[in-house]
């Protein structure tokens, strides 16, 4: 079968290129001018031909290259992760200067915490590329995903997301409430460890 993604297939990794070189640049620059880098590190993938079907299938798409290029917006997903809170927004600044992205959609789930207690910043940007989209234009436009987040909350995201497709729980409610109170204990620390930083650089 061919790829969902048909002739684009071999555009999208030079498209995650074309924006994950100027972020990884920012770090570089950042850590020269301050002694430290803005990120941990950094994570990206394009979404696997099966994954997308599926998405597809779940949000009652065809499975088409129109559907996984311009209805979805997450066949590039790109994960940020910070040591501190205040390096996400610095980031998220950044993404926002750059004259080739375009904010289609922002989440901020960390002012904004989800009932669950996960905390990240979603960003879906429009990339604009020097390769062909799929409606032809050429400088193209191509979707991103975009989350940010520290390592508190990635390792609270990752035990979490590992949970939920363990469907064998009898004390849900229990379980739920504990992984809350986890997460916002990690928030509590996050915020003390920024406090710290902020102390340590006013000197
Ligand atoms: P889709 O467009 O269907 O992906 O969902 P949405 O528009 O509601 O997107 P949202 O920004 O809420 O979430 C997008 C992605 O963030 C998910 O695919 C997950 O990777 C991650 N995410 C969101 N909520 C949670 C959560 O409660 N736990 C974990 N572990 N990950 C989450
Ligand atoms: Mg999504």
């Amino acid at each position: 079968m061919e790829s969902i993604y048909g002739k684009y297939n071999d555009i999208l990794p030079e498209v995650m290129e074309s924006i994950v070189d100027p972020i990884r640049r920012f770090n570089d620059q950042t850590k020269k001018d301050t002694g430290n880098t803005v990120y941990e590190h950094l994570i990206y993938r394009v979404k696997s031909d099966p994954s997308m079907r599926d998405k597809c299938r779940r949000k009652s798409l065809p499975e088409t290259t129109k559907s996984a290029l311009c209805d979805i917006h997450d066949a590039l997903g790109i994960r940020i992760v910070t040591g501190y809170v205040d390096d996400i927004y610095t980031i998220v600044k950044f993404l926002k200067s750059l004259p080739s992205c375009k904010v289609i959609d922002e989440k901020d789930y960390i002012r904004n915490s989800k009932p669950n207690g996960y905390r990240s910043y979603h960003m879906i940007l429009q990339l604009s590329v020097p390769f062909e989209d799929f409606q032809g234009n050429n400088p193209g436009r191509y979707f991103a995903e975009f989350q940010l987040r520290t390592i508190a909350m990635d390792s609270w995201a990752s035990l979490e997301h590992e949970l939920n497709y363990k469907q064998k729980v009898g004390n849900e409610k229990m379980i739920v409430s504990e992984l809350k109170r986890v997460a916002d204990e990690l928030a509590s620390c996050d915020i003390s460890m920024q406090t710290i930083r902020d102390l340590i650089r006013q000197g």
